[in-house]
């Protein structure tokens, strides 16, 4: 297995605390490049956490409707047993009627309308629209907690599963066809950070492993723990395509990418990155060709003083 710990500058500040005059003299372009590089990385951030906001905004908006829907729904389906019961006392009547007009209006309609039918189907329909407003509330809830725009944006105790199942959530749509995904949970203390960003963090990689299942399906294994007291890890591993050796080293610098234009922009893994140095953590990564991929983001339990301000 091979293992990259990244060290280099990740932010805008430490790109150009990173230069002597000398150096920069030496190599302005460079320079010049990795600024924009930082720029670009500060606008995509700014973009996902935008995102986020509509992402949250939205999902309260659509909070109220899914509520009322959702009681409504329940309602609705105590007054259809009441009606279905009243239905049965008419047909139960019905033979006293029979032979008249009224009895053969009664007879015609039921076939027209397809009473049994209904009466088999009614109760599908309102099951499966219970369903899907439960989905939609989950989802609600998920997007909602995802993007925390309810929290403070500040540094917050969060529980790190959580963080995950509502990611979990969020990607599922770029992972249930490719990958099942096993969880192997280790027992996690709350842990002192920014959890929209940490989510982000998961978000990218759990999206990069599906892309990296190249066979018809694989699996996706989350697995967390403590190191010690004072520090948690995050594992998210894949048994997709893997990593060449010579390609490890490159895969957390700004732009770049394996993945065809439109389905990339290679910011994914820097911004994490720079997203967990923020949190004086780190990401590692192991992987071999063919076999599948491990990244492993470690974070302190607890931010210390001047890390909060
Ligand atoms: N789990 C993985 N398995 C194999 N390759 C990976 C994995 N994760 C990342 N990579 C490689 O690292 C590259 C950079 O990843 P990164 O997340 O930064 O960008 P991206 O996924 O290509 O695009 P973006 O995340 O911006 O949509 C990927 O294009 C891919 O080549
Ligand atoms: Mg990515």
């Amino acid at each position: 297995m091979h293992t990259q710990q990244q060290e280099r500058p990740s932010t805008l500040a430490a790109v150009v605390a990173g230069h002597s005059p000398a150096q920069a003299d030496g190599d302005a372009s460079d320079l010049s490049r990795q600024l924009s590089q930082a720029q670009q990385q500060l606008m995509q951030s700014e973009r996902l956490a935008s995102i986020g906001q509509l992402a949250a905004g939205v999902a309260h908006e659509i909070n109220n409707p899914v509520g009322y829907i959702f009681s409504n729904i329940g309602t609705l389906e105590r007054y259809l047993a009441d009606l279905f019961r009243m239905l049965a006392a008419y047909e139960a009547a019905e033979p006293q009627i029979a032979g008249t007009p009224a009895g053969r209006e009664v007879a015609e309609l039921r076939e027209s309308i397809e009473l049994g039918y209904l009466k088999d189907d009614i109760p599908n329909l309102m099951a499966e629209t219970l369903e899907g407003v439960r989905r939609v509330r989950k989802i609600v809830q998920d997007l909602k907690d995802f993007s925390r725009v309810d929290a403070r944006k500040d540094w917050e105790w969060a529980d790190l599963h959580r963080g995950l199942e509502s990611t979990l959530n969020i990607v599922n749509n770029e992972l249930k066809y490719k990958a099942d995904v096993v969880r192997e949970y280790g027992q996690l203390p709350e842990v002192q950070c920014l959890a929209p960003e940490i989510n982000q963090v998961f978000m990218n990689l759990l999206v990069n492993a599906a892309h990296a299942i190249e066979q018809a399906r694989g699996t996706i294994t989350i697995r967390t723990g403590v190191t010690d007291d004072a520090q948690v890890w995050v594992e998210i591993s894949d048994d997709g395509c893997g990593i060449p050796p010579e390609r490890l080293p490159r895969i957390f610098d700004p732009f770049f990418t394996t993945k065809p234009v439109g389905q990339g922009t290679g910011l994914g893994l820097s911004l994490s990155y720079g997203i967990v140095q923020k949190h004086h953590g780190n990401i590692e990564v192991r992987s071999l060709p063919g076999q599948g991929s491990t990244f492993r983001v470690s974070l302190p339990v607890r931010q210390e003083g001047a890390a909060l301000s």
